[in-house]
Parts: C-alpha cells; structure tokens; sequence
C-alpha cells in the first residue's frame, strides 16, 4: 500500500481525509497535532511553539523535522504525513530521510481549496481535545449530535487558538509564500496528485482512493 504526503492549504481538510483512511491500515502523523500535544505537556518544545501556532506562523524546520525523523525511523506500517513538508528545506529534509530508509512506494496528494472556503471551514471548526475528533458547526452533516459535546468521547468540544480570522489569514498566506512552492518540487519528481477539496469530504476520500488503486493496477500492468 501507498504511503500518502498531503500538501494543503489550512483547514483544506487534511486532518478529515486522513481519518477517512487511517482504517485502511496507514499510521497518520499530524506534525500539528504533535505540535498541540507538546503544547498540552508544556514541554520544552511546547512553551517555544505556543505562541507561534496561536498567530499562524511557522515553528522552525528543525523542530519538525526532529518529530519526524523520529516517527518515521520506527514506522513498519505505511504512514499518512498530514502538515509536512511546508517548506521547501522540509521537503528537502524528508526526501533524503526517505531515501535512507529507501522508501519511494508513496504518492503526494494535493487537497486544493481557494481561501474563502478554507476560512469558512476554519471558523466553523470544532475540535475534541481528547480524541482528536473534528466536527464543523457550518456544515450540517459535520456539526455533533448535541451542541458543544464530542460524539466519540463525549468531552466539551473547544475551537483551536489559531482558528481566527486573524491567524487564518496569517496561515493562507504562509501557505502560499512557503507550501505551494513544494508543489512544483513534487511534480518534478511525478508524485503530485491535485484533488478538488471543496467537494464533500467522502467524495474526496473515494477521489483519493481511485487515484491511489489506480497507481497500483498501473503497477500490476508493468
Ligand atoms: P496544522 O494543525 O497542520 O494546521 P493547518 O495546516 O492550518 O491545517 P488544519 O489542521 O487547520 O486543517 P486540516 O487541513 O487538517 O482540515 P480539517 O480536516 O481539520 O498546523 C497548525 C500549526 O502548527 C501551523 O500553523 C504551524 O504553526 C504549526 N506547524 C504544523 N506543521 C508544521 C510544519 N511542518 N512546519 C512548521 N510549522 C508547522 O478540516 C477543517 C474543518 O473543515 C473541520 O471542521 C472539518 O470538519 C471541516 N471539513 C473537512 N472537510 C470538509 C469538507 N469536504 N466539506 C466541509 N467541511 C469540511
Ligand atoms: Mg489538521
């Protein structure tokens, strides 16, 4: 099975796609989650990030890539990279990492979504912090059965700090200036798949999965 990189803009709905197909038997590595959970320890990495996750900046490439290098190194399953590489020396730092592990076997898929859609699905977003789980109050089908309660685990559902008009701003435009020129490096190397991430979240997932069966009967023909 095919290992899959999400590059996309904020709230393009990575965090969804990749519960969508965590099932499938992939391990999901969120560098935003880990980022939020060293906040939550207070850790030492945790007080340097605080504030910079609040505004919508960029944490440093070092302090990623070490949470990656070290959930990659001890990875035997395929793996979904949900908010990493964002820069271009993130991309550059993954690919020799992968290939000292020689891992080629994985495709980038690219969630595409304009700014006004993202912001809306940003400001509507309802989070569990202790399950993860996401839910939307805009969207009917995603908002949870009782208000303000998570219907996995039933914790108070709280709306992230960086989930403002202010730092979603900050974020669309980081993405721009520092993600989208990590498109072009994946297109070079014939991995990047664009999919349409304003459709509805299980449309996408199967739009994810054709592309992904269809890479393994390319194979299979060869
Ligand atoms: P991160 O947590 O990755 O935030 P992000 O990139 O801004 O993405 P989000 O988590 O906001 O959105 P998502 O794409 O996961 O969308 P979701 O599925 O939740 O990173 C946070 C911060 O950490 C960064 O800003 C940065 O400071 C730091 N950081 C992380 N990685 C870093 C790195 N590599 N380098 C440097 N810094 C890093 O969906 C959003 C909402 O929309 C939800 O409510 C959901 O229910 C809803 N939704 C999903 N799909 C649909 C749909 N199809 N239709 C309608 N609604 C939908
Ligand atoms: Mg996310």
């Amino acid at each position: 099975m095919k290992s899959v990189i999400f590059i996309a803009p904020p709230a393009a709905g990575k965090g969804t796609q990749s519960s969508n197909l965590v099932d499938l038997g992939y391990t999901h590595i969120s560098t935003g989650d880990m980022l939020r959970e060293e906040i939550a320890k207070e850790s030492e990495i945790g007080l340097v990030v605080k504030d910079i996750i609040s505004k919508g900046m960029l944490v440093s490439d070092e302090i990623v890539f070490e949470l990656i290098n070290n959930k990659l190194s001890n990875l035997d399953k395929p793996f979904i990279l949900d908010g990493f590489p964002r820069t271009i020396k993130q991309a550059e730092l993954l690919d020799n990492l992968l290939n000292k592990l020689d891992i080629n076997n994985y495709e980038v898929i690219y969630l595409d979504i304009n700014s006004e859609d993202a912001m809306k699905r940003a400001l509507g977003r309802l989070t569990c912090n202790k399950c993860g789980a996401s839910f939307n109050k805009y969207y009917e089908a995603l908002q949870p059965i009782q208000e303000g309660i998570c219907d996995n685990c039933g914790n108070t559902l709280v709306t992230r700090t960086d989930d403002n008009e202010e730092s979603f701003k900050v974020r669309f435009n980081t993405f721009i200036e520092n993600t989208e020129p990590i498109i072009e490096f994946y297109k070079s190397k014939n991995k990047l798949h664009n999919v349409d991430a304003t459709m509805d979240s299980f449309d996408i997932t199967n739009k994810i999965k054709d592309i992904l069966k269809w890479l393994v009967l390319k194979v299979i023909e060869k």
